[in-house]
């Protein structure tokens, strides 16, 4: 594909589901990849995979939730690969419960994963960007962040809204040299589906789950946005399993 061989990707949230799969897709496809999560395990695994398949990839151990850990994760690209043309903030968590459940933990960490992971990656990766005058930020949300997934998925919800209305005010400060782009899922399967610790929630959630479609369809998703001419800016992608209704 064109547009991507050469090109350095940052993926956050890459030890499994979507991150991973985008990671071995790109760097199939010729792409240099950079792995932040916190499983480092299983982060050193799939660069083993991606090095002896020909690619390069680099892991640094990165917790989203904390500023310096992201920001090391950029430096630690450039340091390697010296530019960074893809950032994917892309790692979360989907807790759902009822409000009356009170999961104030949880509520705080969505908050913490989904949206200031979010902006510590803009704010790690912007001014590289700005650098270079090029760049662009893939930020993955959620059909969850078009509709409000009611009841349950409240503050899921809360967090997606959040980083659609970011990425939207970023599209529009990034100017004419950085793209943006969202990128809105349904269900897909992933370990996401596991996130919920209210028995009911967890239920209902695999019973949606039931019709989720295979984490390739995001990575081909991502490619399709970062293989565009230089000039065309992809600014959102929504996309379901078809007969998924929410
Ligand atoms: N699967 C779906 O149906 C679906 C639909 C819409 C949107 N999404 C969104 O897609 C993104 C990826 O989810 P997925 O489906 O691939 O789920 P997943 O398989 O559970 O992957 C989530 C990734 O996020 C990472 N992560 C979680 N907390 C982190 C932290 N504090 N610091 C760094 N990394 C962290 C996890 O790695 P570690 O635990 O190793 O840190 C893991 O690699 C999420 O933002 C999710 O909300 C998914």
């Amino acid at each position: 594909m064109q547009n991507i061989e050469g090109k350095v990707v940052v993926i956050t949230g890459a030890s499994s589901g979507f991150g991973a799969c985008t990671a071995r897709h790109l760097a199939t496809l010729g792409a240099k990849v950079a792995l932040g999560a916190r499983r480092f395990d299983r982060l050193e695994t799939l660069a083993t995979e991606i090095r002896a398949a020909g690619g390069e990839a680099v892991v640094p151990e990165t917790d989203v939730t904390d500023r310096t850990q992201v920001q090391a994760l950029i430096d630690a690209t450039l340091a390697v690969f010296g530019r960074i043309d893809v950032m994917v903030n892309n790692a979360g968590l989907m807790a759902i419960a009822p409000l009356d459940a009170m999961k104030v933990e949880e509520w705080d960490a969505m908050i913490d994963i989904n949206i200031k992971g979010v902006l510590y990656g803009i704010a790690a990766a912007l001014p590289v960007f700005r650098r270079q005058e090029s760049g662009h930020f893939i930020n993955v949300a959620s059909v969850g962040g078009l509709k409000v997934a009611a009841p349950g998925g409240a503050v899921y919800s809360g967090t997606k809204f959040a980083v659609r209305a970011i990425s939207e005010g970023l599209r529009v400060e990034a100017g004419p040299k950085i793209r943006t782009t969202i990128l809105s899922p349904g269900a897909v399967d992933s370990e996401l589906k596991f996130g919920s610790s209210d028995p009911a929630a967890a239920a209902a959630v695999m019973e949606i789950y039931k019709t989720a479609i295979p984490t390739q369809a995001i990575a081909d998703a991502i490619a399709y946005a970062i293989a565009q001419p230089d000039g065309v800016d992809i600014n959102e992608i929504v996309l379901r399993p078809t007969p998924q209704e929410f």
